[in-house]
């Protein structure tokens, strides 16, 4: 059977077997997703489920240590356009995938860095289809403007699995699956801590918030942008001074700072930076022009909201510079690999999906939050934890 003959027999199938699963044979038990903390299917977080029948497959093939399912039939060739190498979670990403599509485990990987533009993500899609890859892996750098590239993937067959940010297209059917982030929830998250902080010390001042906004038009600034907007506008002494995007990277948070300081200088209580590197620029910028940072802010202190949490954002955290630092996964190779094992194999997959993510503070005042009726985990973090951080 030809390459083409077969994807339409596996999409086919890939149709009744979900269809099947519809009726009832896929929502019992926890799947192995789930059993390496890849994929969060808690009722009491995310609400992302994976189905079961991936179990099935795993049964009769093997799957490596970290989760990583091996391929034992001929290479799967996959195509993966990364958005480019701004941050250290972006590294971690990209070595994540990488180290999980390696030829030993039957894998022909071929990686693209887009660096930060999306016409690049365009032509390496187009050359991904040109060589006739049996997969596409794609990390939008925006949300918009897919639509035109993922038609002609999926006029040429190709299933593309999205990855870590979205896609807004008008016709969902253009990608096969999303695995990602909740990113307005990770948002929410800060705030709550940031509500529940104050809260509890019985600060009720006027707050000064700037917020150090990611890449613009990228899910994980309009989902991080998003939930502090909508926690300033539902509390009356939150003020939001500005907000200004730092692209996800050390020099620009650190320029942004710069910026900010001049203008709004000690009105400034609280900066929520987007991501990591972003709050390495910016407490940079604020211990250089002399501010004092901290959870003191009734006392002149600059307090520190990050989201990411790797390896030195947490150190960070555990000297009390960061107050709270919201995780955003980025170990996807092992979900990727397994996610391919499911469209591989003909198994149900489910359309969307979110990681795990947790949330930190070396500070002992807010130990949970509630959003939404849940309830989310501070964790304390620990040196321990630190050094079991593998980004
Ligand atoms: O899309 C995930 C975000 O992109 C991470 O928070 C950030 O560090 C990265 O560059």
């Amino acid at each position: 059977m030809n390459k083409k003959a077969g994807r339409l027999l596996s999409i086919i199938s890939i149709l009744s077997i979900q269809l099947v699963s519809i009726c009832g044979c896929g929502d019992s038990g926890t799947s192995i997703l789930q059993d390496y903390g890849l994929l969060n299917n808690d009722a009491e977080t995310q609400a992302g489920t994976f189905d079961t029948s991936f179990n099935d497959i795993a049964d009769s093939e093997s799957l490596s240590e970290d989760g990583i399912y091996i391929n034992t039939g001929d290479a799967i060739t996959v195509g993966f356009s990364q958005i480019g190498a701004e941050s250290d979670w972006r590294l971690a990403c990209t070595n994540s995938i990488v180290s999980a599509f390696t030829a030993e485990n039957g894998y022909n990987l071929i990686y693209d860095d887009a660096q930060q533009k999306q016409e690049n993500q365009f032509k390496a899609i187009r050359e991904f289809i040109d060589q006739d890859v049996d997969y596409i892996i794609l990390d939008p750098i925006v949300e918009t403007g897919w639509d035109g590239a993922l038609l002609e993937a999926k006029e040429a067959g190709i299933p593309v699995i999205i990855v870590d940010r979205r896609v807004s297209v008008e016709d969902d059917s253009l990608y096969t699956a999303w695995i990602g982030a909740d990113f307005y929830l990770e948002g929410a998250r800060a705030c709550a801590w940031l509500d529940a902080y104050l809260n509890k010390k019985g600060i009720d001042k006027e707050i000064g918030i700037i917020d150090i906004q990611g890449t613009l038009g990228a899910s994980a600034q309009i989902g991080r942008s998003n939930a502090l907007k909508d926690a300033v506008e539902a509390h009356e002494n939150w003020n939001l001074l500005a907000a200004e995007s730092g692209d996800f990277v050390k020099a620009k948070g650190r320029e942004v700072m710069e910026s900010m300081i001049k203008e709004y200088g000690y009105k400034i209580d609280v900066v929520y930076c987007e991501n990591d590197n972003e709050a390495y620029g910016a407490i940079e910028a604020l211990k250089d022009a002399g501010y004092k940072i901290g959870n003191d802010i009734n006392n002149g202190e600059v307090m520190i909201i990050s989201f990411d949490s790797t390896r030195e954002g947490l150190e960070l955290t555990l000297d009390g510079t960061i107050a709270v630092d919201t995780e955003c996964n980025p170990l996807y190779g092992p979900i990727l690999t397994q996610t391919i094992a499911c469209l591989h194999n003909n198994a149900y997959l489910q359309k969307e999906s979110y990681v795990l993510e947790s949330q930190f503070s070396a500070d002992r005042t807010v130990y949970s939050t509630r959003i939404d009726g849940n309830t989310y985990k501070v964790t304390i973090i620990s040196q321990d934890i630190i050094d079991e951080r593998v980004y």
